[in-house]
């Protein structure tokens, strides 16, 4: 079933009904200041720090579901609604919400009236504009009310949510004929404010949440909407709040458009009051205001976003045989990577933005999506994520936005951490050619004093692995590889204690973690990631450093078929008792995804057949028609040597759940190994555009993907199988956007940027003709035609640029040429 459908023309999902199976959401925003919205206008704001500079409350896990938003409320002669449909749930006669690139248009009308809600945040604008168009479509002169409704969050998420002691004295405002003000705390020791405006006179406002709603009564149901009339109530503590108030006489067919601005502002120390010491200096937030005061000018923000993403999604696009695919590469992949990079893990439905930073692995993989889009932020995002490494090549597992430090709560010592520099860097050269990122002087721990190139950095995160195999030559699992739930030296009995960052006592001699606990998900990533370490050496002329380096790689492939190969596919680790995971030994848990993809993109055991035996396998024991699952069987127990896997029931997250992001690992591989009809079936089984017929059983967003889906064995140990299977979860923030990107636009399409310059080489489903594709890469327009004439897979039988044959797949790159036509023909 759908709840809406896809505007391609308008890069829109325009959703049907405010009942969706969860709240649909989008982003607003692309610099400093972002919102969440929802398709009945839930969300909230936040300044940079989802946790420190919130903006506005939320409500999460609440009861009903998605509550905290900006409101606005119609009282037509006692007939109360929302645009939205919430809160008050009043049923609409219509009712849509179209969420685009970057901003939000939600449209409701009621007994002949029509209120149409735009929300976007403008480029370099720290506040949401909302405009707002009330048309009289009925036949007679109506005369109705209009309240706006935001509540303010005291700044610090955290602290407003268990904090009262203190927070219910807090809250301070100021009242500026249409403006209000939240300025709590800024009397001391903050220098930020905001503010809530609308572009016309009001005919009264509410601050105060108990005045304007009433102890006893909710979102639903305010007192002041109740009475249609606001009370002009002054928060002093307790919970402030901003309403305007507006009664509104339209005739027939005649509208009012207003605009609100619920903006930002920081000041300078010695700036921040008027000569009475007291009163908010507003000249920057009235230069905000003014910069939004009319219909033109929020049309002209409007323009200047949509300029915005044409730039960004006009470097890359393509023209397939599956409308699906195009919405997704075109579209809603990119916008989805561009939101990882804006928000990486913070603030979601599902991150509740007080939670974790930015992660090592996390924000190094995003790269591998966005970088064709913003290299320059790309470059600096690396450089960030590159300082918080140690000098042993080691890192901290996460960091700050705000300070750009190493976070010493969760430490580090995840195995997986240093390979992704290895592959986020090489991404960035391969997409822009810019090499000079290597000589980059890049901190160790934030320290500028013992700064090295970015190659040293490089050179450390390989070694890392190399000094650090255990009895079988593979690496050292550590407190986790890429699955954090793998946990193999915590053995925790203890509730509350943190699986990954635990220490179990017999551990802790050894430095923290077991030294036989072996993964062969990192070994496998190793051979994958390491060949780009080689091929920067090389290039820069550092043969014997190269070699040297080829020669671990060979030795971990090696190291990998003598010990780690199970007949049919690899398996997964060695646990701390020197036990096999992952193998046709195990009682459960035979086979994991993580470790395949990697082996079979590295050609580990190639000649023996190792890549198509374990597609198959892969095939036989991980696939379902919503995904492959993670590992199968599901633990059923916990095994407390494995740690947080186990914990999970079965057919969830990593026990089981269909893990979204590593699925396209296998998509990659099945491409490399050329079954291309394998890999777009893995691909089409999770890409949005195709769960949106079963958005019933999908229930998030069927416009970006989530971390999980419900794998095939949720409920089975409780006779509920298949209840929860193909139910999505944990939607948008995920490394899942960047590698379906990665999979679908350079493994299945194949254009895929190199070293050398851009590679063409498809692995398509048989049955296709070829599609075209239109690419910028390195200050030049590349127009393909693929033609698939003896329908093949992959191959790719000749290559024509501008009309003349090239060999192999790499498209020859002209100094100072800024068009290439490409006709490539598979074969
Ligand atoms: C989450 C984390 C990611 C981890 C994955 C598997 O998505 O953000 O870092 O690799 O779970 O545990
Ligand atoms: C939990 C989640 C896992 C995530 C991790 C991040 O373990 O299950 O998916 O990666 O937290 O800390």
């Amino acid at each position: 079933m759908k709840f809406g459908y896809f505007d391609d023309a308008n890069r829109e999902y325009v959703i049907t009904t405010p009942r969706t199976p969860y709240p649909w959401i989008n982003y607003l925003g692309t610099q400093g200041f972002f919102s969440l919205i929802s398709n009945t206008a839930g969300g909230y704001s936040f300044y940079k720090d989802a946790r420190l500079r919130r903006i506005t409350r939320y409500r999460y896990n609440n009861v009903p579901i998605d509550m905290g938003g900006r409101y606005f409320y119609i009282n037509d002669n006692g007939i109360i609604w929302n645009p939205g449909w919430s809160p008050v749930k009043t049923e609409l006669d219509e009712y849509e919400c179209r969420h685009g690139m970057g901003y939000t248009k939600i449209t409701g009308k009621k007994n002949g009236i029509k209120a149409q809600v735009t929300f976007f945040v403008p480029q370099d604008f720290d506040g949401e504009v909302q405009q707002v168009v009330l048309t009289n479509e009925g036949s007679f002169e109506n005369t109705f009310s209009l309240f706006s409704f935001a509540e303010w969050c005291l700044w610090d998420a955290q602290d407003d949510s268990n904090n009262f002691q203190r927070n219910f004295s807090t809250g301070r405002v100021e009242v500026d004929g249409s403006v209000l003000y939240h300025k709590t705390e800024y009397r001391d020791r903050r220098n930020h404010f905001a503010f809530y405006s609308v572009n016309d006179t009001i005919d009264g406002y509410d601050t105060d949440r108990d005045s304007f709603i009433g102890l006893y009564n909710g979102f639903n149901n305010p007192e002041a909407v109740l009475a249609d009339k606001a009370t002009n109530s002054f928060a002093d503590g307790w919970a402030p709040i901003a309403s305007h108030f507006k009664k509104i006489t339209l005739k027939p067919g005649e509208s009012k458009t207003l605009v609100f601005v619920l903006g930002y502002v920081e000041m300078p120390v010695d700036q921040k009051f008027e000569a009475d010491g007291k009163t908010i200096n507003k000249v920057k937030a009235k230069a905000m205001i003014e910069k939004y005061d009319t219909p033109e000018k929020f049309e002209a923000g409007m323009k200047e976003l949509k300029a915005y993403w044409d730039k960004l999604l006009g470097i890359f696009t393509v023209t397939t045989p599956d409308d699906k695919v195009d919405r997704m590469v075109n579209i809603w992949n990119q916008y989805q990577c561009m939101v990882t990079f804006n928000l990486s893990r913070s603030a979601s439905y599902f991150e509740s933005g007080i939670g974790r930073g930015m992660g090592f692995r996390d924000s190094n993989q995003d790269v591998l999506g966005f970088v064709h889009q913003i290299p320059d932020r790309a470059k600096e995002r690396i450089i960030d994520i590159a300082s918080t490494q140690f000098p042993d090549g080691g890192c901290y597992h996460q960091y700050s936005p705000l300070t750009k430090k190493g976070n010493a709560d969760i430490g580090g010592d995840f195995s997986d951490d240093p390979l992704w520099l290895i592959l986020s860097v090489s991404a960035y050269i391969k997409e822009t050619g810019d090499w000079s990122i290597l000589d980059v002087m890049t901190p160790y721990d934030n320290d500028m004093s013992v700064a090295q190139p970015m190659l040293e950095h490089l050179k450390v995160s390989f070694y890392r692995i190399v000094n650090n195999l255990g009895p079988h030559g593979l690496p050292l699992a550590m407190r986790a590889d890429w699955n954090d739930c793998i946990n193999l030296s915590c053995f925790s009995d203890t509730p509350g204690e943190s699986f990954q960052t635990y220490t179990n006592p017999k551990f802790a001699a050894e430095g923290g973690y077991s030294k036989i606990a072996e993964s062969v998900m990192v070994a496998a990533l190793f051979t994958y990631a390491g060949p780009n370490y080689v091929e920067i050496l090389k290039h820069l002329g550092k043969d014997d450093e190269a070699a040297k380096a080829q020669e671990e790689i060979d030795k971990m492939k090696k190291n990998i078929m003598e010990s780690a190969w199970d007949g049919d596919w690899f398996f997964r680790e060695y646990d701390a008792n020197g036990e096999k995971m992952g193998s046709k030994e195990c009682e459960e848990g035979q086979i994991f995804i993580e470790p395949q993809g990697f082996a079979i993109m590295s050609d580990v055991g190639k000649d023996q057949g190792t890549d198509l035996k374990t597609l198959a396998a892969i095939d036989e024991r991980l696939n379902t028609k919503f995904g492959l699952v993670l590992n199968n069987p599901a633990y059923t127990k916990y095994y407390i040597q494995y740690g947080e896997i186990s914990t999970y029931p079965g057919g969830y997250k990593e026990n089981a759940g269909i893990f979204t992001h590593n699925n396209a690992w296998i998509i990659c591989a099945a491409a490399y190994a050329g079954q291309g009809d394998q890999a777009f079936k893995y691909y089409s089984e999770i890409a949005p555009a195709f769960t949106e017929e079963t958005s019933d059983i999908h229930k998030t967003e069927p416009y970006v993907y989530g971390q999980m889906i419900g794998g095939k064995d949720a409920g089975a140990d409780i006779g509920q199988t298949g209840k929860n299977f193909g139910q999505g979860k944990n939607s948008w923030l995920t490394g899942t956007a960047a590698w379906n990107m990665v999979a679908i636009s350079q493994y299945i399409l194949g254009v895929q940027p190199d070293f050398d310059g851009l590679k063409v080489d498809p692995s398509i489903p048989h049955d296709g003709d070829g599609f075209t594709a239109t690419r910028k890469f390195r200050g030049a327009t590349y127009n393909i035609t693929i033609k698939n004439p003896n329908h093949v897979c992959k191959g790719v039988a000749s290559m024509e640029v501008d009309g003349a044959k090239v060999d192999g797949c790499i498209i020859p790159y002209t100094e100072g040429k800024t068009e290439y036509n490409v006709v490539v023909t598979l074969g």
